[in-house]
């Protein structure tokens, strides 16, 4: 295959035997992260792809020869964000130019394929803008780029990105930690009238079971313990098993965890109106999948959910949640809100209010509506008030950090198991994580990264447990 070719140690050597490669052999890149988890991903996989043409990864901005801007769309304050580092990394290309020294700036992500080459006309520094969907297609328009040419690449292709998509060198997999991201699916087809997701990412597609298990055993024999699936609606995530029957994300969870070496699965984000009998049976039976539950809801109110384009009603997300509790009682649960989507009165706060009270979070995400452009929420005329929209998220976060705090010390004198991830921030600590995802402070003789280890829960920090050995 010639994704392959591309992966393998040996090929990178090749290429650098390639006198068109030694030019670039060496250079640097930096690329900066906005957004979800699959900016993440799809950072690492552009740097993988870049690899392969001889190029390493930078920390330090200060040394890259290449600045790759990895943005966001979902809320208009980060989006903006990406013009102001733009505005730096301009003036950071300017010395460099009077001193001789190239510098290639590249916005790639969601306002990339949001904005494309309207980026270049606001930022005229920006040599190539490279949407979501052509991450492998990425060296050449660098290659382009530097030939003197403004490069945009906003195809949607992405079948196309499944099938090319860069794997990282064995190396790489280990530097980078005993946890690890899988894409498993990408886009979107619920058009939640607030959300730019389908229309940066485009329509649902899965990734071929295949592909997903070739990946996640590559991990696994670098020594990943833990892999979270990722997609936009990753539980609408289908596939053909090798016996020709269709699958479904709980399927897939029931394979993965046959993969000798990993021992925890996550996913992330689901939707309430994908999550299906077997994906629940998954919760009930597999050990290795975690238990704890990203399942935003956005709202408490039946008639926000329908303006939203949800799909479904409160209570069909409480008795969800009451189906996944009986088959997995220690789950926890997470979300997503929005306050003050336009119409939302005090009387639909409240029920948001009551449904955080009905659930319990035990981590949650809360966000002012910030009106996108090309959604339809972005055109109703009853938009609300900036200072009710501040209120009322005061009001949530505060009962959300609360919930999640009772949750935390609700731990405390329990034994539970920690999966040692890296060095502590103090001399002689070491950090691991909870099947909840909270960090967990341990003696560094509590064992070594990669380890899972049963510990008994002390205290609470911040937002951390301490814990000892048990
Ligand atoms: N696919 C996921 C997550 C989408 S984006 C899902 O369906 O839940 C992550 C979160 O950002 C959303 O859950 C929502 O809470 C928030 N969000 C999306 N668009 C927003 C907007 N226009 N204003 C404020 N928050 C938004
Ligand atoms: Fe956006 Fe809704 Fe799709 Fe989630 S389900 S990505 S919130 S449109
Ligand atoms: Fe942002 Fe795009 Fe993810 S808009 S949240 S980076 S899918």
């Amino acid at each position: 295959m010639k994704l392959d070719n591309l992966l393998t140690d040996e090929s990178a050597t090749a290429l650098a035997e390639d006198p068109g490669a030694v030019s670039s052999a060496a250079r640097k890149v930096y690329v900066k992260t906005y957004g979800c988890q699959m900016n993440v991903y799809d950072s690492q996989r552009m740097t993988d792809a870049l690899a392969a043409d001889g190029y390493v990864a930078t920390d330090v901005i200060e040394d890259a020869d290449v600045v790759l801007l990895n943005t966001c769309h979902i809320r208009e304050k980060a989006a903006e964000k990406v013009y102001s580092e733009l505005g730096r990394i301009r003036d950071m290309k300017q010395e460099r130019a009077e001193a001789g020294r190239e510098l290639m700036i590249g916005v790639t992500g969601c306002v990339a394929q949001a904005e494309g080459r309207e980026i270049i006309r606001r930022a005229p520094a920006v040599d190539l803008v490279v949407g979501p969907q052509t991450y492998h297609r990425l060296p050449e328009a660098l290659r382009k780029a530097r030939g003197g040419s403004k490069v945009v690449e906003t195809d949607y292709a992405l079948e196309d990105k499944f099938d090319h998509l860069p794997q990282p060198r064995r190396a790489d997999v280990i530097s980078r930690g005993v946890t690890a991201f899988l894409t498993v699916q990408e886009g979107c087809d619920k058009f939640c009238t607030f959300c730019v997701v389908p229309y940066t990412r485009g329509s649902e597609v899965s990734r071929p079971v295949a592909q997903i298990v070739a990946e996640a055993e590559r991990l696994a024999e670098a020594g990943v313990r833990e892999v979270t699936l990722l997609g936009q609606n990753v539980n609408a995530w289908h596939g053909v098993g090798p016996d020709g029957s269709e699958w479904g994300l709980g399927r897939l969870l029931f394979r993965l965890a046959e993969i000798p070496g990993l021992a925890r699965l996550r996913y992330t984000t689901s939707h309430p109106r994908d999550m299906d009998d077997e994906l629940i049976a998954a919760h009930r039976d597999l050990k290795a999948l975690m238990p704890y539950l990203h399942l935003p809801v956005q709202s408490g109110s039946d008639r926000i959910l329908k303006a939203m384009n949800r799909k479904h009603t409160a209570d069909d997300y409480l008795r969800l949640i009451d189906r996944i509790r009986n088959a997995r009682p220690d789950i926890a649960m997470s979300g997503d809100f929005i306050v003050g989507f336009p119409g939302e009165t005090e009387a639909d706060f409240d029920a948001t209010v009551k449904l955080v009270e009905h659930v319990g979070y035990a981590q949650a995400f809360s966000f002012k509506y910030s009106p996108r452009p090309g959604t339809p929420g972005a055109e109703m005329k009853n938009q609300v008030e900036e200072a009710a929209k501040d209120e009322r998220l005061q009001r949530l976060q505060a009962l959300l950090m609360d919930q999640q705090a009772t949750f935390a010390t609700g731990l405390v004198g329990s034994i539970i198991e920690a999966l040692i991830e890296k060095p502590g921030r103090q001399a002689g600590q070491i950090v691991g994580r909870s099947p909840w995802l909270q960090p967990v402070i341990l003696d560094e003789k509590a064992g070594k990264i990669g380890d899972i280890v049963q510990v008994r829960i002390m205290r609470t920090g911040h937002s951390s447990l301490f814990a000892e050995l048990a």
